[in-house]
């Protein structure tokens, strides 16, 4: 059956499929739209994506290991290097050329904010920017990269959509009486984003800090968007001039399961360590995973195949514009 992730304009996008962080230990393996790809880092520091399989004898290459930025292959030892160019054949009398069939066919892949980006076809548009990324007031904290078995188009329907707050964030943050979503437009938010603004109203019990506030229920300014394909951003502005900005990211493995990082940028005075920040977001993500991954197969690209209302409109417009992208 022809799904969505068939689509081959959406092999035209950037999908972040680990940190750089993770390719410390050697080659990582990984699934994008159902295909898998070895990812590692390079003599000259760059990452390298191919397909993970060895032109030799269809090994994953994944399996082996990186000796001075080479990619060797575990079964017979051909050994990749820039660009996934094989540089040694083992098995060669000195003097043979390597074929030019050995040669790995490399992918387009970024890395930017802690991230590896690929785009297993022709990149239709660039990596979302973050203006705080180069901002020396704002630090950045990392997330690691999860599995979701969810479907990629709920989970970004979801970062999208606050009405479920009240309902699903009960451990963390959500206020059960708050459950009406003020009206709100979508506009563009910057030059790569299109969403909301909206003040929300929210439990600090938990988040203390990570607000730097005492009061029991604060109120945070937020604006919340969407960039193509899926890709959601919020800003959370607090009284005390604190900043925090979460990007979240969803990558669809196959239809059923997803990759899941997030990132956080804040203003703040660096006294809070990371981890604890990342524990409050981490345990935000972890009541919407499971949720999401009760909800069976995928979410219908069609708005007119779900009811939605007026509190939806962020994610019935993504939608909307992701259809339009795709359908070319
Ligand atoms: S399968 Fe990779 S070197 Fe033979
Ligand atoms: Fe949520």
């Amino acid at each position: 059956m022809t799904t969505l992730i068939d689509n081959p304009r959406l092999a035209d996008q950037w999908h972040v499929v680990c940190e750089g962080a993770d390719l410390a230990g050697g080659p990582v393996g990984v699934t994008l739209l159902r295909r898998h790809y070895v990812v590692w880092r390079a003599p000259a520091g760059d990452v390298v994506a191919a397909p993970d399989r060895c032109p030799h004898r269809e090994s994953p290459l994944s399996l082996g290991h990186v000796t001075d930025g080479c990619l060797v292959c575990p079964y017979h030892g051909w050994t990749f290097g820039d660009g996934g160019r094989c540089v040694a054949v083992p098995s060669a009398q000195p003097g043979v050329p390597v074929p030019p069939k050995a040669h790995l066919a490399a992918i387009a892949v970024e890395e930017r904010y802690g991230l590896v980006w690929l785009c297993p076809g022709t990149p239709a548009a660039k990596i979302p920017a973050m203006r705080w990324e180069d901002d020396p007031a704002y630090r950045r904290i990392n997330s690691g990269v999860d599995e979701w078995s969810a479907n990629t188009l709920r989970m970004t329907d979801n970062f999208l959509d606050i009405s479920h707050f009240p309902y699903v964030h009960t451990g963390t943050f959500g206020i059960a009486a708050n459950t009406q979503v003020p009206k709100f437009e979508i506009v563009p938010l910057d030059e790569d984003f299109a969403g909301y603004e909206y003040e929300v109203d929210v439990a600090n019990d938990l988040g203390k800090s990570v607000s730097g506030l005492d009061a029991e229920v604060i109120k945070r300014r937020m604006t919340t968007g969407f960039a193509l394909p899926f890709t959601v951003r919020s800003t959370i502005h607090y009284e005390t001039g604190l900043d925090h900005i979460i990007l979240l990211c969803s990558t669809p493995i196959d239809e059923a399961r997803s990759y899941f990082t997030f990132v956080i940028w804040r203003n703040d005075d660096f006294t809070v360590p990371g981890e604890d920040v990342i524990a409050f977001d981490r345990a935000i993500g972890a009541e919407d995973k499971r949720m999401l991954e009760r909800v069976p197969g995928a979410l219908p690209l069609d708005n007119t195949a779900t009811v939605s209302v007026q509190a939806d409109r962020a994610s019935v417009e993504w939608r909307r514009r992701l259809a339009a992208s795709l359908a070319g």
